[in-house]
């Protein structure tokens, strides 16, 4: 078993052997060819071989210059690393590979180099045209080989300069610029300056061939020539609609800020926009506006200012009544009113009424109407005026009092029989109007709320009837009482039926009646057939 295995193993080695041997010795360069390499980059040419076990490497440049490079042996290849990529690299390289019995064999691949790296650089000054001449100049940063460089400059599609390299004969990577100076036109402002770099190389394959670059041309002036321009106008109606434009010129666009005089002589921030729009223009937008422009790369301010004066009828803005449209008499009051217009208006402050007195009356914004009586209460008008017109407003004065005046009528006003009706009315004036209530005097003295209305209605008098009656008028601002007595004022004598009494009345003031109801009777034996005298019987009351 084993033995077989070694017989098959020794096949083999022998088959292996016979294909070594067979293969026949070899070696190349890669890249192969020629090679195009960029200055600045890294560049590794290797020489690889097959068919030799053990090859030993030899690099050489052709007329024996410096290699250039750092030489790795790696068994069967050995590579030639270039990092970076320099002029002296720019050969014909050549890779002998020696191998024992097998001879020598040798290859070469030319270095070719370029430097193209970047795009153009573009210096535009000064950096601000300002009316003078601009110089741009274009720059090729570590061009090679630069005898092959083309440069072109453009105002947008149309060529300003053009500049070939042609004669140069440098040996290494350098900068090329082109320079021109031009004086340009308001238009040109805003244009595209473009360099073209072109390395039209012939015989070596690279890309980009061509590199372009662009930058506008940039005139920073201003502000300046700034004016502000108020539609419809400088002087327009109140409610118009006031535009007012800041125009300027000025590059870069600047910054746009409005202000406002005032009165108080402060200055009001307004918008920061070229245009102020007031959709409905107040008296109060009347002044002097500023628009103050900045340009932030000139570092220059530039003002202008217009003056706006709204004119229109007067606007009454306030009608009030000082303390209070409700007061109690006695009370000092001022009725004040205030009015915007231009031309300012004249302002009358009068009570309101039909009649040709307008008294109290006021030919200006404050009508004073001191220790102030019920009849001074109602309406009262402002009316504002001046040559475009008038308006007017109006507010009431509600003066208000405790109850006064309060009266009792009896009817009838005569005296009447038991087992008629009395009616008692109870009237009195006050601002509210008072509440009336009716109270009668109890045996006890106190006083019974009996009846919640002004007028008081006994029917079927009796004797219970009789006694001291009150009213009460009240409102919040006080209470007035009156009092009225029933008593007997006579007896009739009447043997055949029940005796009426003869009932009459007489007004108290309420204050002034007396603890103890007076009934007054007459005399049983007074004799009054059928009829009876009133001033008699009054006489006999006391
Ligand atoms: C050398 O050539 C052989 C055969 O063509 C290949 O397999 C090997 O990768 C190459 N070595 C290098 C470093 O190129
Ligand atoms: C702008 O102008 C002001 C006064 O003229 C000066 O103080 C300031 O330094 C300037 N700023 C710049 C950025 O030039
Ligand atoms: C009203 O004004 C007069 C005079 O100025 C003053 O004497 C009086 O006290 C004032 N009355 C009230 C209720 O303020
Ligand atoms: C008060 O009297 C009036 C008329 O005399 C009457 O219409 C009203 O209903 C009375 N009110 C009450 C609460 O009795």
């Amino acid at each position: 078993m084993l033995k077989q295995m070694g017989r098959t193993s020794q096949a083999v080695l022998v088959i292996l052997y016979v294909l070594r041997t067979v293969k026949a010795f070899e070696m190349e360069i890669i890249p192969a060819n020629k090679i195009v390499a960029q200055i600045g980059e890294t560049l590794v040419l290797t020489c690889n071989t097959t068919g030799c076990a053990s090859p030993s490497f030899s690099w050489r440049t052709q007329m024996d210059n410096p290699l250039g490079g750092t030489v790795n042996n790696h068994g069967t290849y050995s590579t030639l690393t270039m990092n970076p990529v320099s002029v002296v690299n720019s050969h014909d390289y050549l890779c002998t590979v020696f191998c024992d019995k097998k001879g020598k064999k040798e290859k070469s691949v030319k270095v070719e180099l370029y430097s193209f790296p970047s795009d153009p650089i573009i210096e535009i000054s000064p950096s601000s045209v300002a009316g003078g001449t601009v110089t741009v100049i274009c720059k090729i940063p570590d061009v090679y080989p630069s005898e092959h460089l083309e440069l072109i400059l453009k105002k947008e599609e149309h060529v300003l300069h053009e500049k070939h390299f042609y004669g140069d004969d440098s040996t290494n990577t350098e900068t090329k610029t082109v320079t021109y100076s031009f004086i340009p036109m308001a238009e040109d402002i805003g244009k595209e300056i473009t360099c073209v770099a072109k390395l039209p190389v012939p015989y070596m394959d690279f890309k980009p061939k061509e590199r372009v670059s662009s930058q506008k041309l940039n005139a920073n002036f201003g502000p300046q020539n700034t004016i502000i321009t108020a539609s419809p106008g400088n002087s327009l109606m109140e409610g118009d609609s006031l535009k007012l434009t800041c125009a300027t010129e000025s590059n870069p666009p600047p910054q746009i800020v409005w202000r406002k005089h005032l009165a108080d002589e402060s200055i009001q921030h307004l918008i920061k926009n070229n245009v102020l729009s007031i959709p409905h223009a107040r008296f109060s937008d009347s002044g002097l506006y500023i628009c103050e422009v900045i340009n932030l790369v000139t570092n220059r301010t530039e003002t202008a200012t217009v003056d706006i004066v709204i004119q229109g009828a007067p606007v009454i803005t306030e009608l009030s009544i000082e303390p209070s449209t409700t007061v109690q008499e006695g009370e000092n009051v001022s009725i004040q009113c205030s009015a915007e217009s231009n031309p300012p208006p004249k302002i009358i402050l009068r009570r309101k009424s039909d009649s040709a007195d307008m008294e109290p009356f006021s030919a200006g914004s404050i009508l004073l109407l001191p220790s102030v009586m019920f009849l001074n209460g109602g309406g009262y008008e402002c009316v504002a005026e001046n040559k475009f017109g008038n308006s007017k407003s109006e507010i009431t004065l509600n003066v208000e009092y405790g109850p006064k005046n309060t009266m009792i009528s009896v009817i009838p006003a005569t005296a009447v029989k038991e087992g008629e009706t009395v009616v008692m009315k109870c009237t009195s004036s006050g601002n509210p109007s008072p509440v009336i209530s009716w109270k009668k005097k109890k045996a006890t003295g106190e006083f019974e709320k009996i009846f919640k209305n002004a007028t008081l209605t006994i029917q079927n008098l009796k004797s219970q009837d009789l006694g001291l009656y009150e009213c009460e008028a009240y409102n919040q601002l006080g209470k007035e009482e009156k009092a009225v007595k029933l008593f007997v004022q006579a007896r009739l004598e009447n043997p055949d039926q029940m005796l009426p009494l003869i009932i009459a009345f007489s007004s108290v003031a309420a204050v002034a009646v007396p603890v103890v109801a007076i009934l007054i009777y007459v005399s049983r034996k007074a004799k009054i057939n059928g009829s009876y005298s009133l001033v008699k019987a009054l006489r006999l009351k006391v």
